[in-house]
């Protein structure tokens, strides 16, 4: 009885130790994943450098050619994301401003347009135009 006893006991410690090996693998998985999303929005900075700075100015804070996208207008509440998305699909006719229109962006693929977006995101954040997190 007592020898089961150990048996169970030695096997429990051998789960135990499957199990916080197993759970220690998921979290450096997490880890990982915890860095992709860093990277989303490095690359969105990258991008939006590239495609959108020429109007909307390095760091979204607007130039003479568009009006700055961390401003209280472009808030997750009144412009949400489909509206980056329609932006950058279809252009902008000009609403807003005094800037004229904005031209449709057909370089920049889907996935580049999420990464743009947290980006923003992230600028809007930090520039307090809301509290929230940036969605990446
Ligand atoms: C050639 C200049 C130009 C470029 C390049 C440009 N934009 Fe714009 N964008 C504008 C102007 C001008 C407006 C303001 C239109 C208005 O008066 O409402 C605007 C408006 C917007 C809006 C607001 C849309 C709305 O519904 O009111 C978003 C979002 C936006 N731009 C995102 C982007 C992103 C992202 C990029 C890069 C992929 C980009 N823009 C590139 C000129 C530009």
């Amino acid at each position: 009885m007592l020898n089961r006893k150990l048996r169970l006991g030695f096997l429990g410690i051998l789960l135990s130790a499957v199990v916080v090996m197993a759970l220690s693998a998921a979290c450096s998985g997490g880890g990982d994943s915890g860095s992709n999303q860093a990277s989303a929005s490095q690359e969105g900075e990258a991008l939006f450098n590239k495609t959108c700075s020429v109007c909307h100015g390095a760091g979204a804070v607007g130039t003479q050619a568009g009006p700055p996208l961390v401003h209280e207008l472009y808030r997750p509440g009144h412009h949400p994301d489909i509206s980056f998305r329609n932006a950058v699909k279809n252009g902008v006719i000009s609403h807003h401003w005094e800037f004229g229109h904005m031209p449709a962006q057909p370089g920049v693929s889907d996935q580049d347009i999420e990464k743009i977006i947290c980006y923003v995101r992230e600028l809007q954040i930090a520039g307090g135009i809301y509290e929230g997190e940036a969605p990446c």
